[in-house]
């Protein structure tokens, strides 16, 4: 083996070994071994059960993924690679077969607003923005506007996460 393979190959990542992290490991490979191309053909159509390429999923995401389901009482979960990318996708995904209207939070993180206004609004979908600490004044607004999907945030840099204090999550 020359030392150009031995870059590559040599090292123990094929190697299955019997310890196990005490912490889950960070996956940073794009793609993984199989048995035979077959096999990679059937794990990318998604006939057996692996992993083909890191964007589409990989073990860290899927680990992720698992536990916020069980910490959310969830049936399934999906890691982004980022929040609006998980605002975009969760938006799109809830207004598929509903009613194009939403009902927003009037106090949320700027680039969520603007994803509101300059990306869904333009592309048809009504939005209203409501305040949800008075819970009834927000039911009243839901219920008039009967909206495909509701939108609202906690996070620690949002400015409604005052309000969030004041509001339980549950209930609204
Ligand atoms: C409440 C809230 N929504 C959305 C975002 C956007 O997340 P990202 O910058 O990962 O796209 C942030 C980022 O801080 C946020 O705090």
């Amino acid at each position: 083996m020359n030392i150009h393979t031995k870059a590559v190959h040599s090292g123990d990542r094929k190697r299955a070994g019997g310890h196990v992290p005490v912490t889950t490991p960070i996956h940073t490979a794009t793609s993984y071994f199989y048995q035979s191309m077959e096999q990679l053909d059937r794990v990318c159509g998604g006939w057996e059960q692996g992993y083909c390429y890191a964007r589409h999923d990989n073990p860290s995401t899927g680990a992720l993924e698992e536990l916020m389901c069980a910490l959310e009482g969830g049936d399934a979960a999906l890691a982004c690679a980022s929040g609006m990318a998980a605002l975009h996708t969760a938006i799109l995904s809830a207004l598929t077969d509903r009613r194009r209207s939403i009902v927003a939070a009037d106090a949320m993180y700027g680039a969520t607003v603007g994803l509101l206004m300059n990306v869904f609004e333009p592309a048809g979908v009504s939005v209203r923005f409501a305040g949800i600490c008075d819970l009834k004044a927000l039911r009243a607004v839901v219920a008039e506007a009967q909206p495909g999907c509701i939108v609202m945030e906690s996070s620690h840099c949002s400015p409604a996460r005052s309000n969030w204090a004041r509001t339980s999550a549950s209930t609204a």
